[in-house]
């Protein structure tokens, strides 16, 4: 039932472009609009919404950090991202004006769970995005999203994550067009963008060899750093994740700007810094500062190991070891930059004699508080 593959995680990696499309598949119309429908919460209150909260753990969490940036930018509703676990825990300020979204492969994380509970006793209407059919959470949702990527055996999450961010991106677009900031041939424009993803993924999946070798050469540091700005920094904290459960490294995400302001003292010779970079067209001030950051790391003596967009020539000189991604949108450039990172923890489990699928203390879903 692996398909051939050693690994249930490879096997689900390689799945990616298959579960991305699929995601995709019924919910764009004839003439490029959203059709939805399984959002049943009344047009109504999805227009009179006046703030979004995503509440969700661990690799949802980050598509839920991915997630805030998009809404914000196609809504222009503010929208905050919270660890379930805390959610409930602070008094968060709820009603029904709140839309919460709840986001959760399994459907049955108890924090994520408990947090959509909190939030209806306060009378917010709860979206869940989903990828198991007639799991606890959707059950108790007011509606839900699902996300086509199919049963995910391996306990670190992969194809469930890219389709948690399509899912993200269309109901980001869809909430535009229901209260009418995002038009329809802009969101034509961006959904064209998105059924490029699948192909593009497929891409970087033929091209990770060089990165496996890589993850063996490090199989006997004891700690990676990622950095990421913008919509990289959650990937970078995905990355960091990743590599914790399934290598058992120390690991450890930031945001590049806060480099200056501490983590910088960590930098020391040979320590590999792994930098997901933004794209140098479209906010191009944020790749010029990344690629100081990458000199700032690289003058340290650290081992630079770079991700950017295919034709990105500013970072080559300061690069020990380059990714190239497609060129894709900004907003979307998190569905090509994780997979690198997946390959990279996978391997490096691999190579450190971990169990990949199963690594230690961890169960695939976290039935408990
Ligand atoms: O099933 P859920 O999406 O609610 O699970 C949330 C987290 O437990 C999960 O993403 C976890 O962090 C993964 N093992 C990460 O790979």
């Amino acid at each position: 039932e692996k398909g051939g593959y050693d690994y249930f995680m490879l096997k689900e990696i390689a799945e990616q472009p298959k579960a991305v499309a699929d995601t995709l598949l019924g919910r764009i119309g004839a003439s490029g609009e959203l059709t939805l429908d399984e959002v049943r919460i009344p047009q109504s209150v999805l227009r009179e919404a006046d703030k979004v909260v995503i509440v969700a753990c661990g690799t949802a969490f980050h598509a839920g950090l991915i997630a805030k940036y998009a809404i914000e930018h196609w809504t222009r509703i503010p929208c905050e991202v919270e660890l379930a676990s805390e959610f409930r825990y602070r008094d968060p300020i709820l009603d029904p004006r709140t839309l919460v979204i709840a986001i959760s492969q399994s459907g049955e994380t108890m924090d994520t769970l408990m947090a959509l509970r909190h939030a209806r006793e306060q009378g917010a209407k709860v979206l869940a995005i989903c990828n198991t059919n007639g799991s606890t959470i959707p059950r108790e949702s007011d509606a839900v999203l699902y996300t086509h990527a199919g049963p995910e055996v391996a306990v670190a999450s992969t194809k469930a994550f890219l389709t948690q961010l399509v899912a993200c991106y269309l109901l980001a677009l869809y909430l535009g067009q229901v209260r009418g900031t995002k038009w329809a041939d802009e969101i034509r424009a961006v959904v064209r963008d998105l059924a490029q993803i699948s192909g593009q993924v497929e891409r970087v999946l033929e091209t990770m060899e060089p990165v496996r070798e890589l993850a063996r050469s490090l199989a006997d540091k004891n700690t990676v750093l990622f950095l990421g700005r913008h919509v990289g920094y959650p990937v970078a904290l995905e990355g960091a994740l990743k590599l914790k459960e399934l290598a058992y490294m120390h690991a450890e995400g930031f945001a590049a700007g806060e480099l200056k302001h501490g983590p910088i003292a960590l930098i020391d010779k040979d320590l590999p810094v792994v930098v997901v970079v933004p794209s140098p067209r479209g906010r191009s001030v944020l790749h010029d500062k990344i690629v100081s950051n990458i000199q700032e790391i690289r003058a340290r003596g650290a081992r630079t190991i770079v991700i950017a967009e295919e034709g990105d020539e500013a970072v080559v000189p300061y690069a020990d070891h380059l990714v190239r991604i497609p060129a894709t949108p900004t907003l979307l450039q998190p569905m090509v930059a994780a997979v690198p990172l997946q390959v990279f923890a996978c391997e490096l489990a691999t190579a450190r004699g971990n169990e990949v699928d199963q690594p230690r203390n961890l169960a695939k879903s976290v039935t408990v508080e």
